[in-house]
């Protein structure tokens, strides 16, 4: 008995009592486990108890015939592999049977050869199959696992520009410090009041700029913590003007705020999206620090806009604009062109809160004209 047979089972369904016995005779002999049915129904009864590999059955019978044998079997295990027995005349049903996906035809009256040869090609699909299927799993974690890894290396890129940005940022504030204290111990030596005041104006700048940055940072790497609230979509640009107008008017900058007339509600973290406007809008003040100063006529507009499914903030400046350098990273590098001034944060912080709206940041910018940024949120996040 052939051991690799010994592994399958094969259901017999026929009618005929004589072609049922005759073909267990030689299946068993070949070393395969047989179960015998006279019908359809019962057929499809040791199917389910028994779950054979494969099933013979004769396409024309009394009651379910084979095709709907097939089906079924078909529709409970889609592997299993089903040779129909046809006779004399039975080519319509045969061409039927292709449709539910037979695995061979063996004619009446049957030759033992042929019977074999049409299990064997049954078994060495099934064992393809299976082959085919280990592969696929396989192939499978072997991608999960490749994904894994290139997150991973991603997400360690991305730390490490964030600590070399990082470090940048301190190195200035430590350089800051650096200055102020050696302004204050000249002070002290040489007991010069001025020298003292001016040391310690520097010092207390220093310090109120790495007491933001550790409070950006933390911002920055805690996950999202929105505080999401149904509100009139002009009320951030609102306070942003009562925030900076100030300002604008000092440095003789024309800012203008235009509101959206639609009282269609937005879900947002006021807060946040403040945040958000305020680095734009003061990014956009010094936009004209670099520019020749007297020359233009310096113009700032904060604009929102309410669209059918989303409100629209549009910053625009007609200030310095950004060099190819400075635009291919502004969203995910610590870029800053205002030396100590700025620490490259202000449009990392900004992105991150518009992604955790669920909305999207762009932007234009022309060294002749200025720039313009777009952030667009969804009124529903
Ligand atoms: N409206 C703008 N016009 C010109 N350059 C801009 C504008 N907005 C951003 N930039 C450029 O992008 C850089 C990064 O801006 P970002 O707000 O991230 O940092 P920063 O303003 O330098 O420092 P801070 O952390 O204080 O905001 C700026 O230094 C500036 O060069
Ligand atoms: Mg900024």
């Amino acid at each position: 008995m052939d051991d690799y047979q010994k592994n399958y089972t094969i259901l017999l369904v026929d009618d005929e009592a004589g072609i049922r016995n005759v073909l267990k005779i030689t299946l068993a002999h070949s070393g395969f486990n047989v179960l015998l049915a006279p019908d359809g129904d019962s057929g499809l009864q040791i199917f389910m108890k028994e779950k054979p590999q494969i099933v013979i059955t004769d396409i024309k019978m009394p009651g379910i015939n084979g095709i709907e044998v097939l089906k079924r079997i078909k529709d409970l295990n889609p592997e299993t592999e089903v040779i129909m027995i046809t006779g004399h005349g039975d080519m319509d049903l045969a061409v039927q049977s292709l449709q539910y996906e037979a695995a061979d035809f063996i004619t009446k009256p049957i030759d033992s050869d042929a019977l074999e040869l049409s299990v064997q090609k049954a078994m060495d699909r099934i064992s393809i199959n299976k082959k085919i299927k280990n592969y696929m799993k396989d192939l499978k974690d072997l991608i999960a696992e490749k994904d894994r890894k290139i997150d991973e290396s991603k997400r360690l890129v991305t730390i490490g520009h964030t600590i070399a940005g990082m470090s940048h940022v301190i190195k200035n504030i430590a350089g800051g410090l650096k200055g102020s204290s050696f302004i204050l111990e000249q002070g002290i030596a040489h007991e010069n009041r001025e020298y003292l005041v001016k040391g310690w104006e520097m010092m207390k700048g220093n310090i109120d700029k790495i007491t933001n940055l550790s409070l950006d940072l933390l911002n920055y790497a805690k996950t999202s913590r929105l505080n999401t609230k149904d509100i009139d979509p002009n009320i951030p640009a609102i306070e942003i003007n009562a925030l900076l107008a100030h300002r604008a008017i000092e440095n003789d900058i024309d800012f203008h705020v235009s509101l959206t007339p639609s009282d269609d509600p937005i879900s947002i973290d006021k807060d946040a999206i403040n945040n958000a406007l305020f680095n734009l809008v003061t990014n956009a003040f010094d936009s004209f620090t670099t520019a020749e100063p007297d020359s233009v006529n310096k113009k700032v507009s904060l604009i929102v806009k309410s669209e059918k499914e989303t409100i629209t903030y549009i910053v625009q400046d007609n200030g310095c604009g950004m060099r190819p350098s400075v635009r291919q990273a502004i969203f995910q590098n610590f870029i800053t062109t205002k030396g100590t001034n700025g620490t490259g944060f202000g449009l990392m912080t900004t992105k991150k809160i518009i992604d955790e709206h669920n909305g999207s940041i762009g932007f234009k910018t022309s060294e002749d004209l200025g720039s313009e940024f777009i952030i667009t949120l969804p009124k529903k996040t």
